[in-house]
């Protein structure tokens, strides 16, 4: 039987990491989890109920039960067993998820879920601190990157197909900012892990790098049989 592994996958936000995750665990047979919907499910609650301090969202959560179904194929965070797939996918949101991850507690909450999630191996998962803190022996890890302004136009053109209507240079200040707040945070910065590969997809189309990512799994594959 063919060894399974566990594969990080780490790098700034808008970069594509979910894309590609989501379609190396599909060719793999995988199991794909989304670390930053956790955070940002949390996130979520928090704004729904008004709690601003953080000693209030550490106090508060074990109201929160993360989850994830499969809807049609499609895998959708759950809050508290309700879809929360599309509300999760917000700028407000997403700074909000932001935010409480620098929480240390917040952390230690979702990473420990996480690494239960990956005891069977054969898991793809993606975030900031995958290769680094939640699995620092994963088998592969990957660190994607590109442009601030590639992410700023993929993001912009993201929240148009949702119907929402922001404008560029906004969506590109939020992406700065939030690489700043994610790599100087105090818990767990985003930082690539010394053994982990870097690809910088800012002028690779998703099929190039799809091709690269494969590649490289089945060698790193072959070499832990
Ligand atoms: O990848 P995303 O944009 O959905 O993540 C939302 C926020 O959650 C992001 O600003 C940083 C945080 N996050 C984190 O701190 N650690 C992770 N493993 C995943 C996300």
């Amino acid at each position: 039987m063919t060894k399974n592994i566990i594969v990080a996958i780490d790098g700034y936000s808008s970069c594509g990491k979910s894309t590609i995750a989501k379609a190396l665990a599909k060719y793999a047979g995988y199991m794909y989890v989304d670390t930053g919907a956790m955070y940002r499910t949390i996130a979520l609650y928090m704004l729904r109920h008004g709690i601003e301090d953080d000693r209030q969202v550490v106090a508060s959560l074990n109201e929160v039960k993360v989850g994830f179904v499969l809807t049609g194929g499609a895998q959708h965070a759950t809050l508290n067993g309700e879809d929360v797939e599309n509300a999760i996918r917000t700028l407000e949101v997403g700074n909000r998820a932001s935010e409480i991850s620098q929480i240390k507690e917040v952390r230690a909450y979702l990473v420990a879920q996480q690494q239960a999630m990956g005891e069977a191996k054969g898991i793809v998962m993606d975030g900031r601190d995958i290769g680094t803190v939640v699995f620092p022996h994963a088998e592969l890890k990957l660190f994607l990157t590109a442009s601030p302004e590639v992410r700023a136009r993929r993001r912009f053109d993201e929240l148009v197909g949702k119907g929402e209507n922001p404008r560029y240079e906004a969506v590109l200040a939020d992406v700065n900012e939030r690489d700043y707040r994610d790599t100087h945070r105090k818990e767990s910065p985003l930082r690539k892990a010394e053994d982990a590969v870097e690809i910088d997809n800012s002028s690779l189309t998703p099929d190039q790098q799809m091709a690269k990512v494969i590649a490289i799994f089945e060698e790193r594959l072959a070499a832990c049989q």
